[in-house]
């Protein structure tokens, strides 16, 4: 396959796209997001790849969805065109874990696509938020729903808000990423954590991917009650 706004590459087992739209800070368009959704599956499906990391470039992971593209659209195109979760959250539908090296801004929808990853690895100089409100819009893809349950209430609400950023640091201590390091090691972390990854069983890491997935996304009770298939009243 070949892509314009992305590249892959691997290593090893490990299944790389970096996002590559440089002099647009990697503003998230339809095509991106196409392509993006088109290589993890693929990846997905390929035998030979156990895990894959996103990541950007130094200064962005991602500056937000393409504001100039959105620009235009009219609520009827957004709603008929199921814009967002059309191809944004194909993603969410890869089984293999997909993790997010994220360096620079990842603001927006750019913070939304960390979120849908299985876990964030940031460097030194990475800048987190949801800046939308700033637009007179509100986060669309996620930053509602995962940011309060990553970094809690008090701060998903600061982030929306005031559009404020969130450093390295403070996400790191507010649970939304799982390690800090400096920027030149960001790959080598990324990559190191992916090929641990790549040695276990791969039926285990789906599973357990799922199963934290289900418990991040379900209620409690959902999860007791399919434990208990069928349900005792029937
Ligand atoms: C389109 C973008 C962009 C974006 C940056 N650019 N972010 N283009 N969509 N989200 C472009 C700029 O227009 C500029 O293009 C080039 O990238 C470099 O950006 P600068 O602003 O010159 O860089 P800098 O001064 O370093 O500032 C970086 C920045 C700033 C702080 C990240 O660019 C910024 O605030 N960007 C917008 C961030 C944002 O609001 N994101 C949320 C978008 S809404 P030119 O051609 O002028 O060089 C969203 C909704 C998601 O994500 C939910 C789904 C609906």
């Amino acid at each position: 396959m070949s892509f314009e706004l992305i590249t892959t590459r691997t290593e090893g087992r490990v299944g790389i796209v970096t996002l590559n739209r440089p002099k647009q800070l990697n503003a998230l368009n339809d095509q991106l997001m196409n392509e993006l959704g088109q290589a993890l599956k693929g990846f997905d499906d390929d035998a030979d790849i156990g895990c894959m990391i996103v990541t950007g470039s130094e200064k962005a992971f991602a500056a937000g969805a393409d504001i100039g593209a959105m620009a235009k659209y009219t609520f009827a195109d957004v709603y008929s065109g199921d814009y967002i979760t059309r191809n944004w959250e194909t993603i969410r539908s890869v089984r293999k874990p997909v993790i997010a090296a994220v360096s620079g801004f990842a603001l927006g929808g750019g913070c939304e696509l960390a979120m849908m990853c299985d876990f964030i690895i940031a460097a030194d100089n990475a800048k987190f938020g949801q800046p939308e409100i700033k637009l007179g819009i509100i986060p669309g893809a996620g930053g509602t729903q995962r940011l309060p349950r990553a970094v809690g209430k008090a701060k998903a609400m600061d982030m929306a808000l005031t559009g404020r950023m969130m450093d390295a640091t403070e996400a790191e201590r507010a649970g939304l990423v799982s390690r800090v390091v400096p920027l030149d090691k960001l790959m080598d972390e990324a990559l190191g954590a992916a090929l641990m990854i790549c040695e276990y069983s791969l039926p285990s890491v789906m599973a357990a991917k799922e199963c934290v997935n289900r418990a991040f996304e379900g209620g409690l009770r959902v999860l007791h009650a399919a434990r208990q298939w069928p349900p005792a009243d029937h």
